[in-house]
């Protein structure tokens, strides 16, 4: 095969436009200024468990296209979210990232919100009524926040059409397990990691890179089983992979045991793995003995801060906890054997886009929608081009 020169090297491959991705999109900062109004202020996005917002007064913060938001139940046992700015002078007004509350009282003139987001107090309001301001106009911004199946989402688009509407069918392959297992938040981690959004992204959506996983070559790689593997798309760009032709034999791996089906989770059994992704930015995956639900959020065109939660059921005994605990971490914790190579992964690719060495990313493989076929790259893609008016691969731009 011979190399090619970089006239051959910076043309568009000969593929189809929906078969490849330019380069730009992943580091033009008037794409991901784009992408932050067209999409992630347009969509909804998990913000959190409702199990860490379990009883009134509890909160959780977090950030979100550049908006800081609070998520609280009130004394009504409502979950509501509000944006974490006070109406005074835009003081950030909550500053833990969780915790329990009776009010939100703003640091710097102590204006005080109930959890209905109503403005309730401030101090020596009488200078204000000259210009006819009072406590009754000053309430917080509240945003959309629906639940399903326990999970607590959030939209900053008030006109947004309703989660249910959003999601459609495509938490189907978690709903039993979300619901018959009295979840909690086990575990959290997060990162920033110096990599734009997609290319994250893609290290989720790209099933041909389970080859980069030793511990998926030796626990969950058969090339026999993989016209079983289906991959499922749903309207707006949701998808699902999980089922017949994903099952994985922990012991395969050297030091790991088996995982028995007497500790799965409700819903599963041991060697059960699936996953789906909620677009752009919102996950559940399982592997038998284990639950993970993740988000992450684009800092800029470079950086993407990622959030995972574990799930366990809150009647674990401390032994179960234990081994909850050890299957996630052989996997999904910060030395396990699979977060950290996506992550580098990820930030490999960044090294070459960010300073538009690498021109071109192909997504081209097909299988009929089995084994390792790009169609979960192509759904995402596909969905980005309709939310952003544009094609990933830059058809149809001037070059
Ligand atoms: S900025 Fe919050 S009370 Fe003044
Ligand atoms: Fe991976």
């Amino acid at each position: 095969m011979p190399s090619r020169n970089s006239i051959d090297w910076n043309a568009p491959p000969k593929l189809p436009a929906t078969h490849y991705t330019r380069g730009d999109i992943y580091r033009d900062e008037a794409i991901f200024e784009d992408e932050q109004e067209r999409i992630f202020k347009k969509v909804w996005r998990l913000a959190c468990h409702e199990s860490e917002v379990a009883s009134p007064g509890d909160f959780r913060t977090l950030e979100y296209a550049g908006t800081p938001l609070v998520v609280v139940r009130g004394q009504d046992g409502v979950i509501r979210t509000f944006v974490n700015v006070c109406s005074h002078r835009g003081a950030r007004i909550v500053h833990q990232p969780a915790g329990n509350m009776r009010h939100m009282v703003c640091f710097f003139h102590l204006w005080t919100y109930d959890l209905t987001g109503s403005c309730t107090s401030i101090p020596r309001p009488e200078a204000y009524e000259k210009q006819n301001l009072n406590k009754d106009k000053l309430g917080l911004r509240e945003v959309r926040t629906g639940r399903k199946c326990g999970l607590v989402f959030v939209n900053l688009d008030d006109a947004c059409e309703s989660l249910d509407d959003y999601i459609g069918d495509a938490l189907e392959a978690f709903e039993n397990v979300l619901t018959e297992n009295d979840l909690e938040v086990f575990t959290y981690q997060h990162a920033t990691i110096d990599a734009n959004w997609k290319e994250w992204q893609e290290t989720n959506l790209d099933l041909y890179h389970e080859y980069m996983h030793v511990a998926l070559r030796k626990t969950q790689i058969d090339p026999k089983a993989m016209n079983q593997r289906e991959l499922k798309v749903y309207p707006k760009g949701h998808i699902r992979g999980g089922g017949s032709g994903y099952s994985a034999n922990y012991d395969g791996y050297s030091g790991w045991a088996k995982r028995e089906d007497s500790k799965a989770l409700r819903g599963l059994t041991a060697s059960d793995f699936r996953f789906t992704h909620i677009f752009p930015c919102s996950s559940m995956n399982a592997r038998g003995t284990i639950m993970r639900i993740s988000t992450f959020t684009p800092l800029n065109a470079h950086q993407t801060r990622i959030e995972w939660r574990g799930m366990s059921p809150r009647s674990d005994s401390e032994d179960d906890w234990a081994m909850r605990t050890e299957h996630y971490n052989q996997y999904w914790g910060p030395f396990g054997r699979n977060v950290p190579e996506d992550l580098m992964a990820a930030e490999l690719c960044e090294w070459n886009f960010g300073p538009a060495a690498a021109r071109y990313q192909i997504i081209a493989r097909e299988e009929g929608m089995r084994g390792q076929d790009d169609g979960f790259l192509r759904a995402f893609y596909q969905r980005w081009g309709e939310l952003m008016g544009r094609s990933a691969s830059g058809e149809g731009d001037t070059p």
